[in-house]
């Protein structure tokens, strides 16, 4: 019954769509012409409950968890490309990408017609029961593009804070060691030792102590939290958050007990900020000289996202353990932890394990990623959609009217974050950022703006921060689309004060 009603009422709402004056999207997004629907209805579509009795919209709200956040209401039906449609009709251009997951768009073709595939064969071959094809065809397919060739052994789990649980207690177990150093500003993950690596926050683990012990940070070279200007050379701020690891490592976790250092080489939910090279190399040099290994966490800012497979590579660093996830499966949920064969050969098999761990679907449909990554070129489209955006946000930043309240564009490929001013406030004492005269929470009426105007963007850390993640295949023309709303949402922001 439910399945009956579903499929129409999906229909109904694309249909709805044309109505109401998107029909000039039609023909790119393989919406059926006006010529050839047969569906008349004047409805938008809404969807409701089996009993007809409330929206689905309305019954969401009341038995979908509390403990889960949303930046759009209605129901999303359906993906193509670079953009989602509602039930109600409403169409917009998707510049979050599920936050950095589609970055080949909305059902890609090749993705799901691999996963469609493969579930006609087999859905569930249980990696500890046996190997699967897709597993390994997968392994082949990452080999040549790891950003260091000892980069040799893999497991595949579902989500990237499975992928950090996994390289904390690997790191655990190969070093004997238990200590990990991780980076103010990190996310890692929502699951217990993720969220005791996670700095960015304090949303994400309040309440919940006792959290994993052995966890200490360091800053990460980002002017704001060390409270300097977005001008401070790269150097200062590398040599300060290495001193801090120094003093880490000398006064609360002697290098003899600390097992790994955890860092994003561009920091996600703290505010899309790429780590200098040096740091990097910095991180590198100290994990050699004590044995600690070093822990790459490219769960956003991996394959492609940068304009390179992993973001990583641009420093020439070596990591001991990989987490990849998002993009590597478009959407099938896959994550993966990269070591080599040297360390991984010191785990108890049983070690690392799990029921869905690796499932077939989402390997196919992540080979499925590599080959359209590779074959279609879609780095090349990522650096130069990245050109455009960059151009166009730097020209923002020097406009006579609003570029003062721009502190910051930064990034790399299409992870691109643009902070914002702030106005004095009491939990601003201190902050760098503040500046007077600047209209309060710029980056959350901005993203608000753009959503009303038909484009989904998000902010991110607890800074004024506004992040693109645009698919890495977005055309030039939705490109220059999305930057215009942005644009006309910052003017309106600055205009209303
Ligand atoms: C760098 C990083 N690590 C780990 C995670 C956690 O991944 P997941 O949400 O798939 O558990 C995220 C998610 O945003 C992330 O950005």
């Amino acid at each position: 019954m439910l399945r009956a009603r579903a499929i129409p009422v999906a229909r109904v709402a694309v249909s709805g769509t044309r109505r109401v004056g998107l029909a000039s999207y039609s023909t790119n997004l393989g919406v059926p012409s006006s010529s050839t629907t047969t569906t008349t209805t004047t409805t938008r579509g809404m969807s409701t409950t089996t009993s007809g009795s409330e929206s689905l919209y309305e019954f969401g709200q009341r038995h979908v968890t509390n403990g889960l956040g949303r930046i759009t209401q209605g129901i999303m039906t359906k993906g193509e490309g670079s953009y989602v449609f509602y039930d109600d009709g409403r169409k917009m251009l998707d510049f979050t990408c599920g936050i950095g997951v589609t970055n080949l768009g909305h059902v890609n073709h090749r993705v799901s017609t691999a996963a469609a595939e493969q579930c006609m064969k087999i859905v569930h071959a249980q990696c500890s029961i046996a190997m699967h094809e897709p597993y390994l065809r997968l392994i082949e397919r990452l080999l040549p593009i790891m950003p260091d060739p000892s980069l040799d052994s893999f497991f595949f789990w579902n989500s990237g804070s499975e992928a950090v649980e996994a390289a904390i207690k690997m790191s655990r177990v190969i070093t004997g060691k238990q200590n990990i150093i991780c980076m103010q500003g990190a996310y890692h993950g929502r699951t217990f030792g993720a969220m005791a690596v996670t700095k960015s926050k304090t949303i994400y683990s309040k309440g919940v102590a006792p959290l994993m012990p052995g966890v200490f940070s360091i800053p990460y070279p980002f002017w704001h939290q060390l409270r300097l200007p977005p001008t401070t050379p790269t150097a200062t701020l590398v040599s300060l958050c290495l001193y801090q690891l120094d003093l880490v490592l000398s006064q609360q976790s002697a290098p003899s007990d600390t097992a790994a250092i955890l860092v994003e080489p561009v920091l996600g939910e703290g505010g899309y900020v790429p780590a200098p090279a040096e740091f990097l190399q910095g991180l590198r040099t100290l994990c050699d000289k004590h044995g600690i290994l070093l822990i790459i966490d490219e769960v956003q800012s991996g394959f492609g996202r940068t304009g390179r497979y992993f973001s990583i590579t641009e420093s020439g660093v070596r990591p001991d353990i990989l987490t990849i996830a998002k993009g590597l499966g478009n959407g099938f949920p896959i994550s993966g932890v990269v070591s080599r064969k040297e360390l991984t050969d010191k785990l108890t098999p049983g070690t690392l394990g799990g029921t869905y761990a690796g499932n077939a679907v989402s390997c196919a449909a992540a080979v499925a990623v590599a080959d359209v990554m590779r074959e279609e070129k879609i780095l090349d489209n990522v650096q130069a959609r990245s050109k455009e955006l960059f151009a166009s946000l730097k020209s923002l930043q020097s406009d006579s009217t609003v570029g003062r309240f721009i502190l910051d564009v930064r990034g790399r490929g299409l992870m691109v974050g643009v902070e914002f001013a702030a106005p004095p406030g009491p939990e601003r004492e201190h902050d760098v950022a503040v500046q007077e005269g600047v209209p309060k929470d710029m980056a959350t009426r901005i993203a608000k703006k753009c959503i009303e105007k038909g484009m989904l963007i998000l902010t991110t850390s607890v800074y004024e921060v506004i992040r693109f993640i645009p698919p890495l295949n977005v055309s030039a023309e939705d490109m220059k689309k999305g930057t215009k709303i942005f644009e006309e949402a910052v003017r309106e922001v600055v205009k209303e004060g």
